[in-house]
C-alpha cells in the first residue's frame, strides 16, 4: 500500500494565512484554516484533513485535483508507485506529531520579472519585512519544531532576494539540522551565496526555472540579463549534484509562445548538467493578465498550436529524466496517435 506522504507530513501557507497540505491548485484551492486566526493544532487535525487522510489510507483521493497533481496523473509517464511512499505506522487520520515539511510564503522579492509572473522587479518595503519577521518569529517558527524540510520560495526568489536569504540564515540558526527544497531562477544561486548561507550540505532538492536554451530566449522570458551568470552557477550546482550534495536537481521550463521551439533542445541541455527536465504550460494566473492569449501556445486557439502539438510527438520526451505536466502529456498522446494514423 502506497500513499501520498504530504497528507501526513506537509503544510503549505499562503500570504493571507491560508493553510494547505500541498500546492493550493492541487487540492482545488480549498484551505484547511487560517494560521493568523486558528490554532495550528486545530488546522493540522481539522475535519477536512482527517477525511482526506482516511480516504488516502484506502487508496482514494476524492478531494484532490487529479488534472494538476503530477502524482495522481502519473506525470511524465512515471509510475504512480514511484511518487507515493509506504504507509508508516504513524500515519493515522488524526496525526499526533507536527508536520515534518513546511512551505512558507516569504515574499515576492525577486531579481527578475518573468513575462508570465510580473512586470517589474519587486522589493519589499521595510514595513512588509518587519511584519513578516514578526509572523516568522511568533507564528511560523513555533510550528516548525518538528520540521526537517523547509521549502523556499514559491513566490519570490530564495537567492535573488536579500530578504529570503536572511530568512534562510535565521531558520538555520534556530534549527541547525534543517534541510531545504528550493525553487529559484538560479541567476544568483552562486557558489558565494551557497557557501555564505551554509547551504552546501542542506539542499535536498533544487528546482531551477530556466525556460530557455539561449541567452536571447532567456532574456525574452526573464527580462533581465542573467544567462552568463546562470551558466556559471549551473556548472557549480551540477558538481554538487554529482557528489550527492544536491540529490535532486530539476531544470524547469514553463512552455509558452516565446520558448516552445526550444523544448527538445532543453531536454539535452538538462541532461548535460545531469538534471531532470520538467515541463509545464503557462497558466492563467492573475499576473499574466492580457498576455495570456498570446503566450498560451497549448491552447487550441493559438496560431502555433498545431505545430506545437506536432513537436510533442518527438521521442526525446520519452527520456527518463523528462517530466511533462498532465496537460502536456495529454497533448503528446494526441500528437503520437495523429502521427500513427
Ligand atoms: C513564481 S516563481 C518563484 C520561484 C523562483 N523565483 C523561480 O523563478 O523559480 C515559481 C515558479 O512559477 C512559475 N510561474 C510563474 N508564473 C507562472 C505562470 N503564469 N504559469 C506557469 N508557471 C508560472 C515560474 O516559472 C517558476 O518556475
Amino acid at each position: 500500500m502506497k500513499v501520498c506522504w504530504e497528507l501526513f507530513n506537509s503544510i503549505e501557507m499562503g500570504t493571507d494565512g491560508s493553510v494547505y497540505v500541498c500546492c493550493e491548485q492541487r487540492v482545488s484551492k480549498f484551505s484547511l484554516g487560517n494560521i493568523f486566526r486558528d490554532k495550528f493544532e486545530d488546522i493540522w487535525n481539522c475535519e477536512k484533513l482527517i477525511k482526506m487522510r482516511e480516504a488516502a489510507l484506502q487508496g482514494k483521493y476524492p478531494y484532490c485535483n487529479h488534472g494538476i497533481c503530477e502524482k495522481l496523473s502519473r506525470g511524465g509517464g512515471r509510475k504512480r508507485n514511484e511518487l507515493f511512499t509506504n504507509v508508516l505506522p504513524s500515519y493515522k487520520p488524526v496525526m499526533s506529531s507536527f508536520p515534518t515539511h513546511v512551505a512558507l510564503p516569504i515574499a515576492r522579492d525577486c531579481n527578475a520579472k518573468c513575462i508570465f509572473c510580473r512586470d517589474k522587479i519587486i522589493t519589499s518595503e521595510k514595513e512588509q519585512i518587519k511584519s513578516f519577521n514578526n509572523k516568522f518569529n511568533n507564528i511560523y517558527l513555533p510550528i516548525m519544531k518538528n520540521v526537517n524540510i523547509f521549502t523556499v520560495n514559491d513566490m519570490g526568489d530564495a537567492f535573488g532576494s536579500k530578504f529570503s536569504r536572511q530568512v534562510i540564515e535565521n531558520t538555520i540558526k534556530r534549527y541547525p539540522q534543517i534541510k531545504f527544497k528550493i525553487m529559484t531562477n538560479g541567476i544568483c544561486a552562486s557558489e558565494k551565496f551557497i557557501k555564505k548561507l551554509d547551504l552546501e550540505n542542506r539542499i535536498i532538492e533544487l528546482a531551477i526555472s530556466i525556460n530557455a536554451t539561449t541567452a536571447k530566449t532567456h532574456y525574452k522570458i526573464f527580462r533581465v540579463r542573467g544567462w552568463k551568470l546562470l551558466l556559471k552557477n549551473l556548472e557549480y550546482l551540477s558538481q554538487l549534484n554529482k557528489i550527492g550534495e544536491i540529490p535532486y536537481l530539476h531544470f524547469k521550463f514553463v512552455v509558452c509562445s516565446k520558448n516552445w521551439k526550444e523544448m527538445a533542445k532543453f531536454v539535452k541541455f538538462a541532461s548535460k548538467y545531469g538534471a531532470n527536465a520538467d515541463f509545464w504550460e503557462v497558466r492563467n494566473y492573475y499576473a499574466v493578465k492580457n498576455k495570456y492569449e498570446d503566450l498560451a501556445v497549448h491552447n487550441e486557439t493559438h496560431k502555433d498550436f498545431d505545430a506545437f502539438v506536432k513537436l510533442l510527438a518527438n521521442p526525446i520526451f520519452d527520456e527518463k529524466h523528462v517530466t511533462l505536466s498532465p496537460l502536456l502529456m495529454k497533448l503528446r498522446k494526441k500528437a503520437i496517435s495523429e502521427k500513427e494514423a
